[in-house]
């Protein structure tokens, strides 16, 4: 079953651009494909597709509650832009009550499991709620984006949510991905002119040194080279 609709997708999308395999996508699969943005680079380049070309894929975000006012900005001049509705998916209130009570606001510096205790509850369990019912979700992974997505796929079947995950810009370079949100004007956090290549929540990233990894500023203080926080760990 996996495999079939994973060759499925690898057929429709082969030798397409981007904006053909969204269209093409957003066709075949229309009210049961989904695009997740964190409203970074990558993700506002999708939009721009999906927005621009009027697709019937549905955006959604997860408001984890500890995002930077830049990126509630970008939320916002996006919105302002395209006119066009992006859905919010925010934590369960009771349980990030609880953990707040019981560890205070910033358990995740004090241990891992803290970090992905903190992160399931404000991510991973609320794109669960927003998958739900889908076939397809679209993320902006790029294989430069560390190591370990490199031996990604931009097809790739998803074993936690029982989905197909495609990533339609995979392959595109950080260049390439710039002239593309220039040339376009597609609004963009401003975070990314001041050293953060990578943006997740605000007391979880800072900026990059030159030199250092695209991804290196993510839960910094944590020392492994495989940082994820659960939307996509295999
Ligand atoms: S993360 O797992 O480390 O946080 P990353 O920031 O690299 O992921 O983003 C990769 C992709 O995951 C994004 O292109 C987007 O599709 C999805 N994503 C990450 N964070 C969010 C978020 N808060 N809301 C919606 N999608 C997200
Ligand atoms: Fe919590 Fe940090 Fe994960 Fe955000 S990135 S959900 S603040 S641990």
């Amino acid at each position: 079953m996996s495999a079939d609709k994973i060759n499925k997708i690898k057929a429709l999308v082969a030798g397409r651009s981007s904006e053909e395999a969204l269209s093409i996508l957003g066709r075949e699969f229309s009210g049961r494909i989904v695009f997740s943005t964190s409203f970074g680079l990558e993700d506002q380049a999708i939009t721009h597709i999906i927005f621009s070309h009027d697709l019937p894929i549905k955006i959604f975000t997860l408001d984890t509650g500890r995002l930077f006012p830049e990126t509630y900005s970008v939320w916002n001049s996006t919105r302002e832009k395209y006119g066009k509705k992006i859905e919010s998916y925010s934590p369960n209130a009771e349980t990030v009550q609880k953990m707040i009570s019981a560890k205070g606001p910033n358990s995740f510096y004090e241990s891992v499991d803290n970090r992905l205790e903190c992160c399931y509850i404000r991510k991973v369990e609320p794109l669960q709620r927003a998958l739900k019912g889908n076939e397809v979700w679209v993320t902006g992974i790029r294989k430069e984006q560390s190591s370990d997505r490199n031996n990604f796929s931009s097809v790739e079947w998803d074993e936690k949510n029982n989905m197909v995950k495609y990533h339609p810009i995979f392959d595109w370079n950080i260049e390439q991905l710039k002239i593309y949100i220039k040339d376009n004007n597609v609004p963009y956090n401003t975070l990314h002119d001041k050293g953060f290549p990578s943006i997740g929540c605000q007391p979880c990233t800072r900026a990059v040194k030159e030199g250092e990894d695209i991804r290196a500023g993510r839960w910094w203080w944590e020392d492994t080279n495989k940082k994820e926080c659960g939307l996509h760990a295999k």
